[in-house]
Parts: C-alpha cells; structure tokens; sequence
C-alpha cells in the first residue's frame, strides 16, 4: 500500500512511526512533514491547502489511501475534492467530506446536532449580529463563567471563558463584531461545565466503529493548569477515571448516538472522531467534537494501539472496518511536551535542536522542527514530544521526564507537572 499522510506536527509523526511499522507498507510520503517524519518516510514539499497538487502528486505515484492529520483540509472539503475527480474517486481519504467535518467546523452545527439526537452536551444559544440583543438576554439568564464559541475555526483560539457578566457581554459584541473574521460571525454562548476533560476517539466507517484509547491533554501553558491555552503540553493514556462503568456512558450515550446521528442525516462519514468530553460527578457530556486525531493525544494513543493501523485503514477503503480488530496496549504512555520559549505568545524559531544517543527506550516524536545544513533546528512552538511508556501512569512519567534529559535547544520550556493530577488516582 502507498500511502500520503497530511500535515507536519507531532500527532503526524507519531501516524508516520506506527504507519511505518506496517508489514502492508510499500511507501510512506508526507506532506510537508518534519525532521523527524523525513527520518522515516519521505517529506515531500506540498501544502495542504494545494488540493490540486495533492491529487497530482497522488496519481503520480499510484498512492491508494490519504490520511489527513489537521482539520483544515477536511472542514474545506479535500475528501470532496477527490470525490469529484473520476481518477482520484478511488482513492480512500481517512477523513470526513465538508458535511462530516461541520462536527468540528461549525460550533452551532455540532449543539444543533447533539440536541437533535440528545447527547449530553452544555445548554447553549447561538446568536449573530441581527440576534444581539437576545444574546445579551440569554448571557443574564446563565450564572458564570460564561463560555462564548466563535462558531468556525479560530485556530484554537476561538473559545472565550469571562467570570463576569459586563465582560462576558463586552466579549460577546467584540466576537460578533469580527474579531475572528467570518468564524465569528455566530457565536454560541453556553452553561459553563465544571468537571475534569478527557479525550475518547473512535475510527468510524459511518456504521461501525472501533475505539481507540481515551487520553487526557494538558491545555494550559503554566503548571497547576495555569496561564494562557496552548495546542497541548502533554498528554496521559489510559485516563485512570475513564473506568469501565464511565465508558460505558460514553459509549451508550454519546458514541452510538453519534455515529447513527450521522447516518441518520446521510452524512457519510469515514475517518476519525475525537470526542472532547468532560466528566460531571461522573457523567460524560461533549464540549467539542474534532474529526481528525488530537495532538499531542496521538503521542500517546497510537504507542498504545498495538493493532496494524493500515489493516483498519483498509477496513475503511474495503467496508470492512468491524471485522478489524483493535489490540490495545495494557501500558500506560505519556507524553510531554518540549516548547520554544515565549510560546503561546512570540517565540524564536531556528534554534538548532541536540539529542543524545540514549533516548532510554523513550519515543521522541517531533512536531515544530525541519532539516537545514545537518542540523535540525525547531520551527514552532510545540517542538518535540517524549513519550515513555510505563507499567502504570507514574512509571510512564518517569520515563517520559528522564528521555527528554536527552534533548535540549536554547530555550526550550515544558511542564513539569503532566499527569501528576491523576497519579494518586491511578
Ligand atoms: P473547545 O475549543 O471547544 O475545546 O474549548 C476550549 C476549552 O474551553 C475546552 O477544552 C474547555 O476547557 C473549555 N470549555 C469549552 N466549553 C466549556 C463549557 N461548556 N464548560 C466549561 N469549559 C468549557
Ligand atoms: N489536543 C487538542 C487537540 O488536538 O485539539
């Protein structure tokens, strides 16, 4: 199987180092990629904006399945784009069309879909400019924090949390006002959730599904989950909480609601589902839905799925995606997220990259990093991820915190604290 693998962060090495692994493997390329995919398979220097020449490249080189790591792409119909195509329909793309991936681009599409088919989810209103005035009314009648949700893709930053009133509405007229061009053009206030958050993803076909392992990501940039929201800094598989009893809900009450939800409304859906959920007094509601794997979560689910990923790659390009079997991992993994300096705000790239020879069994996925003169040198925020595994989850971390010893660059920043919430619990 040839196989092209969109996107260049940590959650797309860490595709690439279990795609890799596949004995059905006949040759891996990424697109843009990093330093540490290009160490495996080989980069190949398209963006994945350029859907024309993708589907070029993948004629070119006879590639049979397309695996797109980011939503973007998705949310702007490249599974449609290579539909559309009579050469290139053939081709599987593990990713949903545009209607499937309005579950993570479309805020007010995914509350109007949980509530047309009752999964549990915060209460909310949308609103735009001409329904203002009813926002601010709706804003009095919750107690806070008050949550507001642009409701398209903000890059990460669309969601706004105020403790108090006359700043929640200020925010609110400020959001419709275009603070995040046409993604804010509605915006969706809701109840505010306290709980603890926790990662489930499924590989789904529209009609069958496996789940994969759960994990938790650590959002925030300081430690004691302090400071401003970053793309993750660490990441816990399996969650200690999600016991089999919380499972269970969320498979009753959320998965199996969601999957038929789509079939439902022919929305044909293939490819991931990631299920942002939180946990009050030990029920699952969903605050967000992706349609692509997290990152950093990949760092640690795909070390723990001890399955071939091409065989339920396969098993969505074939329709036979229930008769693949998903082994999972009994070990703990964790992840731990190097950053560049400044990060979430201004920070240096370029700064070149050291690693010892001993990584002490640790996986040492790249995210923001390139290539240039022999050198690696980073080249984003999140730079490098260590992931160990362990015999529980404090084992893991241990492990995880000894192998990144073996990586410095100037600069370089991470918490010190992943997981340690839930080691008393585990
Ligand atoms: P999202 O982009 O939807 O994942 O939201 C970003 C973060 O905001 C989430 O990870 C939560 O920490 C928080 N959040 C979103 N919605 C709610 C809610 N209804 N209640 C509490 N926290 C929320
Ligand atoms: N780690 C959260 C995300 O990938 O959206």
């Amino acid at each position: 199987m040839k196989i092209l693998l969109l996107g260049s962060g940590g959650r797309e090495h860490a595709l690439a180092w279990k795609i890799s692994q596949s004995s059905q493997l006949e040759k891996l390329y990424v697109a843009p990629g990093n330093a540490g995919t290009n160490s495996i398979a080989e980069n190949v220097d398209l963006s994945i904006k350029d859907f024309k020449s993708i589907a070029a490249f993948v004629l070119e080189k006879e590639i049979k399945i397309v695996v797109v790591g980011p939503e973007d792409p998705l949310v702007n119909g490249i599974h449609d784009y290579f539909d559309s195509i009579p050469d290139l329909n053939q081709v599987t793309i593990v990713g949903p069309k545009k209607e499937g991936a309005k579950l993570e681009g479309s805020k007010d599409f995914s509350k109007e879909f949980m509530k047309r088919h009752r999964i549990p989810t915060a209460k909310y209103g949308s609103f735009n400019y001409d329904t203002l005035d009813k926002g601010l009314a709706y804003l009095e009648t919750l107690s806070g924090p008050y949550v507001l949700k642009a409701d398209g893709l903000a890059a990460g930053k669309g969601v706004i949390i105020e403790n108090d009133l006359s700043k929640a509405k200020k925010a609110f007229k400020k959001m419709l006002k275009g603070q995040f061009g046409a993604a804010s053009n509605t915006v969706v206030i809701e109840e505010f959730l306290s709980g603890i958050e926790l990662s489930v993803f499924i590989i789904t076909d529209g009609v069958n599904y496996k789940i994969l392992p759960e994990a938790k990501d650590y959002k925030r940039i300081g430690e004691n989950d302090t400071g401003l929201n970053t793309g993750g800094m660490g990441a816990i598989s399996p969650v200690p909480f999600a016991n089999r009893e919380f499972m269970d809900k969320v498979e009753n009450q959320i998965i199996i609601p969601t999957v038929k939800g789509l079939r439902k409304e022919n929305i044909d859906y293939s490819g991931f589902i990631f299920f942002g959920l939180i946990a009050v007094k030990g029920d699952p509601y969903v605050i967000e839905y992706n349609c692509r794997l997290g990152d950093p979560e990949s760092e640690v689910i795909l070390p723990r799925l001890k399955s071939d990923i091409l065989e339920l790659f396969d098993g969505l390009a074939t329709n036979t995606l229930s008769e693949r079997d998903v082994e999972i991992d009994p070990r703990s993994a964790s992840t731990v997220m190097l950053v560049s300096g400044g990060y979430p705000e201004a920070y240096e790239k370029g700064e070149e990259i050291t690693f010892s020879n001993n990584v002490n069994g640790g996986l040492v996925f790249h995210a923001g990093t390139k290539n240039m003169d022999n050198k690696i040198i980073t080249n984003g925020g999140r730079v490098i991820s260590v992931t160990a595994y362990g015999k529980n989850l404090e084992t893991a971390l241990k492990n995880s915190y000894n192998t990144l010893e073996n990586v410095s660059f100037n600069k370089m920043f991470y918490r010190k604290d992943i997981g340690k919430d839930l080691i008393k619990k585990s």
